[in-house]
């Protein structure tokens, strides 16, 4: 018999010697360029102020949900609040769950059946892969934003087929060419899904609707926890597929619901990103700061973005890793991202932009970057 704690200690020491070895860290008082609030909401006192007003005005709701949705966790307020988002995101309808991560779980373990096919992009977020790895579907993946490969795919597909994409791509920034996938989609009868995770918030209701192609996306997939600044996600799509997603999705069905106070900080979220254009003009003057400051090298080059996370690609985890701490020691909130996160080679810094960065912030940032991509 093997013991587990030799498993354990093995595997933390290959990924020690590796260099991937993972560790928690709390709050720091470096300049952020690392997390998601990309317009600040997490930390807007305003936000704060009106959350509380909203749990005050609703003194009779409980501390804690009690249950699942389809026990005793669901109130009126919830069913509002999901019409509310859909009507924001311009869709029909729309299911809360507790994270992006569940959201894709239950999406994905949930409606591809035996048979069915799902193709997604080949840097779809983890969670998408884990809920098709659920699923009994055949799953393929198409090179990163690229029709031809996306085709070759659809061809080979059978069954109800579904192609999965983000609208900003969680570790490159970018976007993919979502009209002509539309197209694609469209010409081999499949549903396309999108993650809009990071791009809610720099457009405010995300892409898809920013582009008014929502009524030919089969589902979006929204994250309460980027530019929202809470927690939890939403799952827009028809009536049916919500009605469809109550009765057959696990990661629904089977989880306590989020408490009123959750509920509540997402509802005061989205009234203030409804108001919040100065915010998002501000974090695009930034992204433009930004950009505008590095100078390109063909070594370790910043990839094409024009969205809040903006990447130098280091090609190896120790550089990655030497630049985030140079960066660090600078005063700024820099992460490398490491392989296997990010395919090898591919290992990066992994600078996320907001709307509070000062502009000295950010060309301190840049001319730290400049130092280390032309030393
Ligand atoms: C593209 C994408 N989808 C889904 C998720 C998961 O969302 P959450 O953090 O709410 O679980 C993330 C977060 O890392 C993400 O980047």
């Amino acid at each position: 018999m093997v013991s587990s704690e030799k498993y354990i200690q093995n595997r933390l020491d290959e990924r020690k010697v590796l260099g991937t070895y993972r560790s928690l860290r709390t709050e720091s008082d470096l300049v952020d360029f690392c997390s998601n609030d990309y317009l600040g909401f997490a930390r807007y006192p305003a936000l704060k102020v009106s959350i509380q007003q909203e749990i005050d005005a609703h003194p009779l709701n409980l501390n804690g949900a009690t249950g699942s949705r389809l026990i005793s966790g669901n109130i009126t307020y919830t069913e509002e609040l999901e019409q509310q988002i859909a009507s924001f995101h311009k869709n029909e309808a729309g299911l809360l769950f507790n994270s992006g991560y569940d959201a894709n779980v239950g999406l994905f373990s949930s409606l591809p059946q035996k048979g069915d096919t799902i193709i997604h992009d080949e840097l779809i977020h983890a969670s998408i892969i884990d809920g098709a790895r659920l699923s009994h579907a055949n799953r393929y993946t198409f090179r990163h934003n690229d029709l031809k490969s996306l085709q070759g795919k659809l061809k080979q597909a059978k069954g109800v087929c579904y192609v999965v994409i983000e609208s900003i791509y969680s570790m490159d920034g970018d976007t993919p060419p979502i009209v002509e996938i539309l197209k694609l989609t469209e010409q081999y009868s499949a549903n396309l899904i999108v993650d809009e995770a990071h791009a809610v918030g720099l457009y405010p209701f995300g892409l898809i609707s920013h582009l008014g192609v929502q009524d030919k996306v089969f589902a979006r997939v929204v994250t309460f926890g980027k530019a929202l600044g809470c927690h939890g996600a939403i799952i827009l799509g028809s009536n049916l597929l919500r009605e469809y997603l109550i009765n057959f999705s696990r990661a629904f069905i089977y989880t306590t619901a989020a408490s009123f106070q959750q509920i509540a900080a997402v509802k005061m979220a989205y009234e203030l990103l409804s108001k919040s254009s100065p915010e998002i003009e501000k974090l695009n003057c930034n992204i433009n700061l930004f950009k505008q400051g590095i100078k390109q090298s063909e070594t370790y080059p910043l990839l094409q973005s024009d969205s809040a996370i903006q990447c130098i690609i280091l090609n190896n985890n120790e550089r990655a890793k030497h630049a985030a701490q140079t960066l660090q020691n600078s005063g700024l909130d820099v992460r490398a991202i490491l392989s296997p996160t990010v395919a090898k080679g591919a290992e990066r810094i992994r600078i996320c932009i907001h709307s509070y960065n000062t502009a000295e912030d950010i060309n301190l940032l840049t001319s730290t970057i400049n130092n280390i991509i032309h030393a």
